[in-house]
């Protein structure tokens, strides 16, 4: 269980700046282990340092992050974490790659074959685990960085806008190997994304998130039923959920004038 409680994060003035920056204030969540949460805002309102906080790179100002019940001090290996890039070892082949986060500190006698080939089928790797990173595409590349990421069995994965930089039919594709594989583990997963539908088409629970300073302002669940498919977002409901959090996110769109 992940408990952040009533977080609130400055940093100091940057580049000569008289004001420190309020990048959280009052953030009050908690997260049920094997729960999928999205976070959906802006850019700047404070996603990436809620998820570096919750990753222990970043400790709060005021207010604590713990998980079942331990403060956060540092980052751990119960923790996983997926960027926006890749960040692949360009030398090492994909399935090596793969198993990178249990060679490096064990070598390869405590790697469990079984676990890697069922890690590299369910991203949709297989065909390619002798090739390099250099040989794939972007959404592959970002394939083997998620099964890098959960190789090692964490109970959190913890994901800084991890589609961001892939096309539409790309990220659409991963949406489905990431839904797929949280199937299989089960894992508590923190997903960060500035695109709505998305947030709500992977998640139990989409929290809102507005800046100046950043904070959630709205909590969503999600009941849509599993396993989800892209074509919901054309469901009604799928449409008012979105309609919910494009209300907070722009105000303003909902309060226009009716046209004609
Ligand atoms: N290391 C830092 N030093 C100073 N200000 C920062 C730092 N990191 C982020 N900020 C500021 O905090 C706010 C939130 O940033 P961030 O968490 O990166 O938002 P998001 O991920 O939602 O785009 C922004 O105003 C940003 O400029
Ligand atoms: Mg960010």
């Amino acid at each position: 269980m992940i408990e952040i409680r009533q977080v609130q994060k400055t940093y100091p003035p940057v580049n000569g700046a008289s004001e420190p920056v309020v990048a959280l204030e009052s953030v009050d969540v908690t997260i049920q282990p094997g729960e999928f949460v999205t976070v959906v805002g802006p850019s700047g309102c404070g996603k990436t340092t809620l998820l570096n906080m919750v990753a222990g790179f970043e400790h709060p100002t005021q207010g604590s992050i713990l998980l079942d019940g331990q403060e956060v001090r540092q980052p751990g290996p119960e923790r996983a974490v997926v960027f926006q890039q890749p960040s692949l070892l360009p030398w090492l082949t994909i399935e090596d790659n793969v198993a990178f986060g249990i060679t490096i500190g064990h070598g390869k006698s405590q790697l469990d074959r079984g676990r890697l080939e069922g890690l590299m089928q369910t991203m949709g790797l297989s065909e390619f685990s002798r090739h390099y990173p250099y040989q794939l595409s972007g959404g592959m590349q970002q394939r083997c960085a998620i099964a890098r990421a959960v190789i090692t069995d964490p109970a959190i994965l913890l994901m800084d806008e991890p589609f961001g930089a892939l096309d539409a039919q790309t990220r659409s594709d991963m949406q489905r190997f990431l839904l797929a594989l949280w199937t299989d583990l089960h894992h508590t997963v923190l997903f960060i994304t500035h695109d709505v539908e998305e947030a709500i088409l992977l998640a139990d629970r989409v929290l809102v998130m507005t800046p100046r300073p950043g904070h959630i302002a709205k909590e969503l669940k999600i009941n849509l039923a599993r396993p989800r498919y892209w074509d919901m977002v054309m469901a009604p409901e799928f449409t008012e959920y979105k309609r919910k959090i494009l209300a907070v996110l722009r105000p303003e769109s909902s309060a226009r004038p009716a046209s004609g």
